[in-house]
């Protein structure tokens, strides 16, 4: 894993003043938002006998153990001990970790590190979140694989017609330009434009009769973060998500999907059928995929002039790799 960074873990409407569980890289931390907005992280384990701090409630922003009442403040040290006399002293070992966590993109961030956390990833060109020309919903997608396969599905344009082809991919036309990869610090993006069948359904009334190529940019921030912005001939469909690793082989990724056309609540659920088949496509491919895990070895795997964003990829988490 790569503990110096932060990992985009959950949308920010989801954690309230009520506790909730997040499951990542194999632990157990507890989430809420103090009443001054604040969002708290901390291990979900009482340091008393291990009950889920998950399933108590929040008063005064402290957080309270179901099973005898423990009470912890936001920064973990326990101020309340309801089994003994309010005068006893509280054992200094009862403190809960924290971690530091962010609000920012509509995302949650949290930073599992050593030390000092460095500075949240400053994306260019997400306006989506303020902007009221898009209509935004969210989602999650559970997959039985390394986040790392999965977000990488997300960089690579070839499988389109092929994974893709009863949804968007046109299989007579699986060749594209070479790719212009274009870095920011901490990830990269590329342009690709993709011959896509016409679409069905619903969004089969705004296209018109000419065939078009699809301009697609399809890019990443690391550790977690994906995204892709396709630019239909009706409009742009934009799809952040955050690739959150439950444990080595189990993400869970939580997407958040912009769209500017047919922005009314009435095509949520067919915009939101969309974007679950696409990652049902997907699932059983990159599920499949072994190794399970992303060669460290450069050379371990075949590249291809349109794996150029999955090889950037794979560079830049080679220097992290080397730095931690
Ligand atoms: S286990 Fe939490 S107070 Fe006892
Ligand atoms: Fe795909």
């Amino acid at each position: 894993m790569f503990k110096n960074l932060w990992y985009a873990v959950e949308f920010s409407n989801e954690i309230a003043t009520n506790p909730k569980l997040l499951k990542i890289l194999n632990r157990e931390l507890v989430l809420y938002r103090t009443t001054d907005g604040q969002i708290q992280a901390m291990n979900n384990a009482c340091v008393h006998r291990g009950a889920a701090l998950a399933q108590g409630y929040v008063a005064k922003n402290c957080i309270i153990c179901p099973y005898h009442g423990w009470e912890y403040q936001p920064d973990g040290t326990c101020v309340k001990i309801p089994s003994q006399s309010p005068t006893a002293t509280i054992p200094k070992q009862a403190k809960i970790t924290t971690y530091p966590v962010r609000e920012k993109y509509g995302w949650i961030w949290l930073f599992l590190g050593d030390g000092e956390p460095c500075e949240l990833p400053s994306i260019p060109n997400f306006p989506q979140v303020e902007s009221n020309g898009f209509r935004a919903i969210q989602g999650k997608f559970h997959c039985n694989a390394n986040y790392e396969r999965v977000l990488e599905n997300i960089l690579d344009f070839a499988h389109a017609p092929f994974v893709h082809a009863r949804a968007f991919g046109d299989p007579n036309l699986p060749g594209f330009e070479d790719l212009v990869v274009e870095n920011y610090a901490g990830g990269a993006s590329a342009i690709v434009r993709i011959a896509a069948t016409p679409p069905k359904g619903l969004w089969k009334f705004l296209v018109k009769d000419k065939r078009e190529l699809v301009k697609t940019r399809m890019g990443f921030f690391l550790p977690n973060l994906s995204f892709l912005d396709i630019y239909l001939p009706f409009g742009q469909l934009t799809i952040w998500t955050a690739h959150v690793p439950i444990d080595l082989h189990t993400t869970v990724s939580k997407w958040m999907n912009f769209r500017n056309f047919f922005t009314g609540k009435w095509a949520d659920r067919d915009t939101y059928n969309r974007t679950i088949k696409i990652f049902e496509q997907d699932k059983p491919i990159v599920e499949s995929q072994r190794p399970q895990l992303i060669p460290t070895d450069l050379n371990a795997e075949l590249y291809v002039p349109a794996d150029a964003l999955q090889l950037q990829y794979r560079k830049l988490r080679q220097q992290i790799l080397i730095k931690n």
